[in-house]
């Protein structure tokens, strides 16, 4: 892999202009009290340019008046009183192995290096710094990118501070074989987890259980984090996308819907799944299930590269639209919007909501996305959504989630396979 991560870095560092620093993060844990610690999840960009994983290390790439480039790596010391209580941080051979930067130097003089080159680089003309300044919400707080942004603006008002954000984006939105392969990692566990939490459900069951389910047997595989905090609604609570209460029963006769993944090195997995507690769809259940599972099928059938998001979703919409009448929902004035009110479509990979993908964004060979229609209706206790993840290739998409039960027979097959 360390190949990967030093050709990343090259290609990136002929798309920035000269004179110039690249500067990455990755990142710190807030705390949470006293002496301990939030969970540390590593800086995603900094992640894909060096495959590290550990708190307070910066990337440093120089591209110099000439065009000269050059690379290096700020961490911490190692520790050895540290090393008793936590466990050791990285020495500087094993960053260097991993990432294949060869200079790697301590944390401390990071500050120290940016200065000098923005002191050498004085009055050769414009010189720019590029750092990862997307702010994922209004309010939230700084990162060191924005704090050395601010620094370097203050103190050195001759460079030109820029967002390196997009770049990274539009490298990361297509997967390398190598990518993929962890991917298909991500899948291979969790369809796994998620059969064996299918086959844990009974009438009465808590969605908690269920959930705890799913987590045992991901741990069973070595999977060490989650691509996202997992949702499992019973009956209505459906209705509610982004439902993480999972602490209700779920009733005989009632379906439940599954929305989870595993993250293998960090690339995600993200699949739903709607599935009958007691093992057996009703007929109004099946009619849903099957209206959603067609929507699925066309949006995989038609996603080719061209097409945007917004085209998928129309795809979706207008599907429903021609089925709303016949499943009794068109009464009352009601539209596809009331029972469908999200997108279908999502760029996957080092994180699960991936990147800046909008309605307007194009779909390009070697992207992988979602495809995940769903049909909510509180009213009847149903929430149907079903998600797989899908590679765009030229000749059109193909499901990364075939292995995974789809359709009525298959839920149903491996629910009756309970002990
Ligand atoms: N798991 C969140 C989503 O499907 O977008
Ligand atoms: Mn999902
Ligand atoms: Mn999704």
């Amino acid at each position: 892999m360390k190949e990967q991560y030093r050709l990343r870095r090259e290609r990136l560092m002929e798309e920035v202009q000269g004179p110039c620093l690249v500067c990455l993060f990755s990142g710190q844990a807030p705390m949470r009290s006293l002496d301990e610690e939030y969970p540390f999840s590593v800086d995603r960009n900094f992640y894909y340019l060096t495959g590290l994983e550990r708190e307070n290390m910066a990337l440093v790439l120089e591209k110099d008046v000439s065009g000269r480039t050059s690379q290096a790596l700020y961490i911490e010391p190692y520790d050895e009183y540290l090393a008793k209580w936590v466990g050791g941080r990285m020495r500087p051979e094993e960053a260097g192995g991993i990432s294949g930067v060869e200079t790697v130097l301590p944390l401390e003089r990071h500050s120290g290096s940016v200065h000098r080159f923005l002191d050498r680089s004085r009055g050769v003309g414009p010189v720019r710094v590029y750092l990862d300044l997307w702010r994922y919400k209004e309010g939230q707080a700084d990162t060191p990118a924005h704090k050395l942004a601010d620094r370097i603006r203050r103190e050195y008002p001759y460079a030109v501070v820029e967002d390196v954000s997009g770049r990274l984006a539009a490298m990361r939105c297509i997967k390398s074989p190598e990518e993929l392969h962890r991917m298909e990692k991500a899948q291979k566990v969790t369809h796994i987890a998620l059969e064996a939490m299918m086959r844990h459900a009974y009438p009465g069951v808590n969605e908690r259980e269920l959930e705890g389910a799913f987590d045992f047997a991901l741990m069973k595989q070595g999977v060490r984090e989650h691509a996202f905090p997992s949702i499992v609604a019973g009956g209505a609570r459906a209705a509610t996308l982004h439902y993480t209460g999972n602490d209700q029963p779920v009733r005989d006769g009632e379906l439940v819907l599954v929305d989870l993944g595993a993250a293998w090195d960090h690339y995600c997995a993200d699949i739903s799944r709607t599935f009958p507690v007691n093992g057996t769809f009703t007929p109004r259940q099946k009619e849903i299930y099957n209206t959603v599972l067609e929507a699925q099928r066309i949006v995989i059938d038609r996603a080719r590269p061209g097409m945007t998001f917004r085209d998928l979703n129309g795809l979706v919409k207008d599907y429903y639209a021609s089925r709303l009448e016949d499943l009794g929902l068109a009464a009352g004035g009601k539209t596809v919007d009331d029972y469908y009110y999200h997108s279908v479509s999502h760029s996957l990979g080092l994180d699960t909501h991936d990147l800046r993908t909008d309605r307007q964004s194009v779909l390009s060979p070697g992207m992988v996305i979602t495809a995940e229609p769903g049909l909510y209706i509180p009213e009847e206790g149903i929430g149907v959504r079903i998600e797989d993840d899908i590679l765009i290739t030229e000749a059109g998409a193909v499901n990364l989630s075939l292995a995974f039960p789809r359709t009525v027979e298959e839920i149903e097959a491996v629910m009756a396979s309970r002990g």
